[in-house]
């Protein structure tokens, strides 16, 4: 008899039953790989009766894990939940491992059971850096493993409150011949692990690489499998590194947690802007702090841009921590509606402390960099912008600004630019900024460049 084969695109995860050039999921070419039809995908599943219930329930909630290292509560929700799949994607050494470490060795101290398996490190570098990090004492167990049924085999008699795999990569299932680390394999794994996770009420840690895209490896689908995903951000070199819920069945998604990589591992920051704002020099022209709002909570940050004259044909626009789409826009509506030249200029853009900026309220601060970069201006150092651009250079109104107010007022901001707004300044002195055009005239160096603004 042949055995039955089908393929799975490496790059989607979409199944096909024949193999193609281009998968018709996704479009990737050459990505479909033959995978032998294993119980991954429940082949030769017999029929069950499904046993209905009613809405309400009679169980009272599992309380959850609450690990005591507080950002990471505050992004899983308040804290893990027991029967539920996260998974924590991030750059190599970006401090995953130690995060969950960390976390593990915090629930084990307060007496739960808890499970720490690598497939990435020996069992004697983890001790180690238990060791670094000062947790060697804390009740966790500890293995190196990497075949998924030998580990809840091992599990099954008395399953963990917790558990960590170290990474979801080089975990594999024994129902697939593919390698570690294929899509099939990667989804075989995470389901075997998902589905004793749910069954044995255990928080389930799934520690996941990205690609050089900022992707979780593997398939897509790995994040829908989950309950939650949190990716683990900071820029090399920087010791801020942020934890982001970017889907969470549990709490808040976007809510954002940061943490200060040190000599013994993550410190939880509290106050964000305080740290974001912290190696801020002067009133230097090309920065301007942005009030924005992190999943719940309002974070200051500084935008710093840098206008050069550009010996390229085609001039560049380099952006760390903002949207470069975005940017192209920006930089195209002061050109079209306030009559700026960039063209023949370099433009740099940069969020100070390694966060990455979402939201399109950082459209004002980002132009007051430029704005402010290329007059030579500075802003007023106790300013805080924020507002929505549209293409007409029009600036539209953003939601929660009590809330962006409150926090500038807290770090000692005296003024707000900011789109039109109903309600009190709350302490502060509201400038409102109805135009890219005005905003322009609130920042021109000398008359002859507030010229070309004027009157639009
Ligand atoms: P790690 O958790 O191994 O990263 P990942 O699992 O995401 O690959 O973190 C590795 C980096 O963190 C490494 O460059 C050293 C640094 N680090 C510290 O600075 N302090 C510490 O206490 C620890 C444990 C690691
Ligand atoms: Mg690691």
């Amino acid at each position: 008899m042949r055995r039955r084969v089908h393929y799975v695109c490496q790059s989607c995860g979409a199944v096909a039953g024949r193999w193609a050039g281009r998968c018709e999921a996704c479009g990737a070419w050459n990505s479909l790989v033959e995978e032998a039809q294993g119980s991954a995908t429940g082949s030769g599943r017999r029929s069950e009766r499904v046993i209905f219930t009613d809405l309400s329930s009679t169980e009272a909630d599992l309380p959850r894990l609450v690990t005591g290292l507080d950002e990471f509560d505050r992004v899983l929700g308040g804290g893990l939940v027991p029967g539920s799949a996260v998974l924590i994607g991030g750059d190599p050494g970006i401090g995953k491992s130690t995060l969950a470490l960390q976390a593990l060795a915090r629930l084990a101290c307060q007496g739960a059971a808890a499970v720490y398996v690598s497939g990435e490190e020996s069992v004697r570098q983890v001790q180690l850096r238990a060791r670094r990090l000062g947790l060697a004492d804390a009740p966790v167990r500890l293995a190196t493993a990497t075949l998924v049924e030998s580990v809840l085999d091992s599990l099954a008699a008395d399953p963990p409150a917790a558990l960590v795999v170290d990474s979801i990569q080089t975990a594999h299932s024994e129902t697939l011949e593919a390698a570690a680390g294929s899509v099939g394999q990667i989804r075989a794994a995470a389901e075997r692990l998902i589905r004793f996770a749910k069954g044995k009420g255990t928080a389930l840690l799934l520690i996941g690489h990205v690609t050089k895209d900022g992707q979780i490896a593997g398939p897509k689908l790995l994040e829908h499998m989950v309950d939650t995903v949190l990716y683990f951000e900071g820029e090399r070199g920087h010791p801020f590194r942020i934890l982001r819920a970017v889907k969470n069945r549990f709490g808040p998604a976007n809510e954002l947690g940061v943490f200060a990589m040190g000599e013994r591992g993550l410190e939880p920051v509290a106050n964000p802007s305080a740290l974001f704002l912290g190696e801020r020099s002067g009133e230097t022209p090309g920065c301007a702090v942005f009030a924005g709002i992190e999943g719940t909570r309002p974070v200051l940050v500084e935008v710093q841009a840098l206008v050069a004259p550009s010996p390229l044909t085609t001039p560049r626009r380099a952006v760390v921590g903002w949207d470069g789409a975005r940017l192209s826009m920006l930089l195209a509506v002061l050109e079209a509606r306030c009559g700026l030249v960039l063209a023949g200029r370099d433009v740099y853009l940069n969020v100070a402390g390694g966060l990455r900026v979402q939201e399109p309220a950082a459209d004002l601060a980002v132009a007051a960099a430029i704005v402010s970069a290329l007059t030579g201006r500075a802003l007023p150092r106790d300013a805080v912008v924020f507002g929505e651009v549209g293409l007409a250079g029009e600036v539209r109104a953003v939601g929660q600004v009590e809330l962006r107010l409150r926090e500038a007022r807290k770090l000692g901001f005296r003024r707000a630019w900011m789109p039109p707004h109903g309600a009190e300044g709350g302490g502060l002195e509201v400038v409102t900024v109805r135009r890219l055009a005005a905003l322009v005239r609130l920042l021109a160096g000398s008359p002859a460049e507030a010229a070309g603004s004027a009157g639009r």
